[in-house]
């Protein structure tokens, strides 16, 4: 990464924590607007509306509410509700797809045993109406608390219901991934959305992706039926290639997505008859989300000036 992109990086990452400007910047309506380009809407309906248009493309879908570094055990009801209400919905509706959650929502950075009892709350409902429930994963301080929650879950609820992420940005992921692989828990592989210290992480990207194809190998040659999310079309490239080395059917994996990125590429895969599942976020607490998106690509901020100049 060249240090100008390294900088502007650093600094949308920075600026996607600051509790004050998460709160601010959901007034500015203009923003909003823009933000729409990779979130689905506030409401559920506005969600429900996304999935609609993308199982209609033959795409399937996992949906998150959007919140986290929740603060209070109330707030966590609420969003363990919000859950509950997800899943009716989704089965109501008969939509093609799952929910994905974060840890920190359910109140893991205050009391990890309320993070459990909430998860397993969602995983429940989920296990009562067919549904699976993806854990995704956040912050290297929360990676080890995390994967401990999903085991649990998975000992409680089995391999069809929950399951975990892991991101090769990080040295200890190819390990995980065998383990995890072992005890028969699903993973959804992706590059990671944090920045992280030269202590746990590759700070090159080209170190990034070698873990990212050395897991993706890992995850192909388990049996399990695992997620490959990226857009990066040489991690695309290369585990189609080692998908056909080793006589798999198309179906034996899934690529995932997130909304508002890489349309095309969605559907050329689908067109060549890979599943391919949408991560569609949706709701008020956008902020921290959006930032991460822009900052994944700088040129983004581009996009957003121009829309902001356009009124
Ligand atoms: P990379 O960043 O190298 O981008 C490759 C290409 O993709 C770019 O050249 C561009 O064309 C396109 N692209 C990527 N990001 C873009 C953006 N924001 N805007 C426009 N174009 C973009 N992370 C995490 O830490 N925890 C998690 O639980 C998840 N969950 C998750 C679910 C799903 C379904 C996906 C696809 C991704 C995640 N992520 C995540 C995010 C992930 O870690 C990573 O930050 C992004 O996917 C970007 O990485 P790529 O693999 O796309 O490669």
């Amino acid at each position: 990464m060249d240090p100008t992109t390294s900088l502007s990086r650093s600094a949308l990452m920075f600026l996607s924590r600051r509790e004050g400007l998460k709160e601010a910047a959901t007034r500015v309506p203009a923003l909003g607007r823009v933000a729409r380009r990779f979130i689905a809407g506030e409401t559920l309906e506005d969600a429900v509306a996304a999935v609609k248009e993308l199982n209609a493309r033959g795409i399937t879908v996992s949906f998150d509410h959007l919140n986290e570094a929740v603060r209070t055990p109330d707030e966590t009801r609420a969003e363990v509700a919000e859950y509950l209400r997800l899943l009716a919905r989704i089965d109501q509706e008969k939509a093609r797809g799952n929910v994905s959650l974060k840890l920190t929502q359910c109140g893991l950075l205050f009391d990890k045993e309320l993070a459990l009892a909430n998860a397993r709350e969602v995983v429940a409902e989920a296990k009562r109406r067919g549904s699976f429930v993806r854990v995704d994963m956040e912050q290297s301080e929360v990676t080890q608390a995390t994967l401990d929650v999903v085991r649990a879950l998975h000992r409680e609820f089995g391999g069809k219901h929950v399951g975990a992420v892991l991101q090769s940005s990080l040295y200890r992921t190819e390990a995980d991934a065998k383990a995890l692989c072992a005890e028969g828990i699903r993973i959804r592989l992706c590059k990671g959305a944090y920045l992280e210290g030269p202590d746990v992480a590759y700070q090159d990207k080209r170190e990034v992706d070698e873990c990212f194809l050395r897991t993706m190998r890992v995850l192909l040659d388990s049996g399990l039926y695992h997620g490959i999310a990226t857009h990066d079309e040489r991690m695309i490239q290369e585990t189609l290639v080692h998908a056909k080395e080793k006589k798999l059917e198309p179906g034996a994996f899934e690529f995932q997505m997130l909304y508002g990125i890489r349309r095309d590429l969605q559907e050329l895969l689908v067109g060549e008859g890979y599943p391919v599942r949408v991560y569609v976020p949706y709701g008020k607490h956008w902020y921290p989300y959006f930032m991460r998106r822009l900052a994944e690509r700088p040129a983004n901020v581009w996009f957003v000036l121009k829309n902001f100049m356009k009124g």
